[in-house]
């Protein structure tokens, strides 16, 4: 896994070629591994300047992190001896020749591991865990906060979810799983914190559509996009991005809405289908890019429109660890031009008086706040305006207004009226 992140592959890609039996631990270890690869790798570089052959590499960082684990104070999953005895059994099996270098070094890290690790955190990657240049960006837009954001992209998410406001209420809910022996909390009206993370076959009405699985975040996309006075029962609503289908979802859970389901993927939107298909709720879910609206528009305008739109996903790699192993620097500007076409394509398909809620799961402002910024200049005076309550760049801080009994992901908001 390690090895095919560092070639750019990404887990969601990688994990299901492993075997089932071993694919949630391998993705357990796995994760492990790619929060603390800055500084394994930078542990490899004092003990060993030049690189072995990428699988011998691989196989060395991962025992290195394995066995100085990040976040910080966070117990190692195996003794030292196992993990050591488990990578050079490893090596021997796969890479015979560099059984030896691989016992050498690791059994170096283990006497030393104070001062190799002091070394390591010297440098940013080794101390932060994340690439310079995501370090850089995050400096630049935060600076009283880059480090704290980082640290945090290095913890543990929470699982969150959203009970059915058709089905029932978070204290509901809470007190159907306390029953079925899972801690939760409450956490708004219908969103739910769990104590522990649990495999979503356990969570009482699952199948039958009563809960899904949703940041806290993410939850703000629907009832910011409906507004307080909602939107007439059987309001044209266009989800622009819509797969997987959460917040689409969410929208039909709080609304009686004419939902236009679109997404580029075909294979993505299979999955809102089946998402809406659980959940007993209707939408018509079309593949097309929203950037060509000539080629999958009726002409008939929406009175609101979510764009939620594809970024860099920097606001949830406490989700996702190999994201930012996977992202390149030219990746940010890529995507924001993405952003602000889809922006152009879609403002003119909004009703007079319509609303666009604008999403991103990123906490660079080049996605954010100065997509928005360049967008209503791009307008002009009296083309759109910002909604002063908009909520802006929400960041996975603990000071954050949402935290509650736990750490919302990294978001961006923007609701924009057309005049
Ligand atoms: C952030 S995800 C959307 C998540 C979804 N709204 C949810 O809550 O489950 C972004 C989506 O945008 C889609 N996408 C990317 N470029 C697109 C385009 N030009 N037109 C339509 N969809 C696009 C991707 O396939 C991806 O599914």
């Amino acid at each position: 896994m390690v090895q095919g992140v560092r070639e750019g592959r990404s887990l969601s890609d990688l994990l299901p070629r492993v075997p089932e039996a071993a694919r949630a631990g391998t993705q357990a270890l796995a994760f492990q591994v790619l929060r603390a690869l800055g500084g394994a790798e930078a542990v490899r570089a004092v003990v060993a300047p030049k690189a072995p052959p990428p699988a011998v590499d691989a196989l060395l960082v991962s025992a290195i992190a394995l066995l100085w684990p990040v976040p910080a104070g966070e117990r190692p999953p195996y003794p030292d001896h196992t993990l050591v005895d488990q990578a050079v059994h490893a090596a021997r099996k796969r890479t015979p020749a560099a059984a030896g270098f691989v016992n050498a070094v690791l059994r170096r890290f283990v006497r030393e591991r104070d001062a190799l690790a002091e070394a390591a955190s010297q440098q940013p990657v080794g101390a932060f865990n994340h690439p310079l240049w995501w370090i850089e960006r995050l400096k630049r837009d935060w600076p009283s906060h880059w480090q704290a954001l980082l640290r945090e992209a290095n913890h543990h998410p929470p699982m969150t979810l959203r009970v059915n406001a058709r089905r029932s209420s978070a204290t509901a809910y809470v007190q159907r799983l306390a029953a079925h022996g899972v801690a939760a909390q409450a956490c708004g009206s219908h969103t739910v914190v769990l104590a522990e993370p649990c495999p979503v076959t356990q969570l009482p009405g699952f199948a039958e559509g009563e809960v899904s699985v949703q940041d806290a975040a993410a939850q703000l996309a629907a009832p910011l996009l409906l507004g307080e006075a909602g939107l007439p029962a059987g309001a044209r609503v266009l989800d622009a991005c819509a797969a997987p289908g959460g917040k689409a979802a969410h929208l039909l859970e709080l609304a009686d809405l004419d939902l236009l389901a679109l997404d580029s993927d075909p294979q993505r939107l299979a999955r809102v289908q089946q998402t809406l298909d659980r959940l007993h709720l209707h939408a018509t879910v079309k593949a097309g890019d929203a950037r060509d609206p000539a080629s999958w528009w009726d002409g008939r305008p929406f009175a609101a429109i979510l764009l939620d739109a594809p970024c860099s996903a920097s606001g949830i790699v406490r989700r996702h660890p190999d994201i930012r192993w996977l992202r390149r620097p030219g990746d940010i500007a890529a995507l924001a031009r993405i952003q602000a076409q889809l922006l152009d394509a879609l403002w003119p398909l909004l009703a007079p008086g319509g609303r666009l809620v604008y999403a991103t799961c990123s906490v660079f402002k080049a996605e954010g706040q100065q997509q928005i910024d360049a967008f209503l200049q791009r307008l002009g005076p009296g083309g759109a305006s910002l909604d002063p309550a908009s909520p802006g760049h929400l960041l996975p801080l603990p000071d954050n207004a949402m935290a509650g009994p736990a750490m919302p992901d990294g978001f961006y908001y923007a609701l924009l009226h057309r005049p």
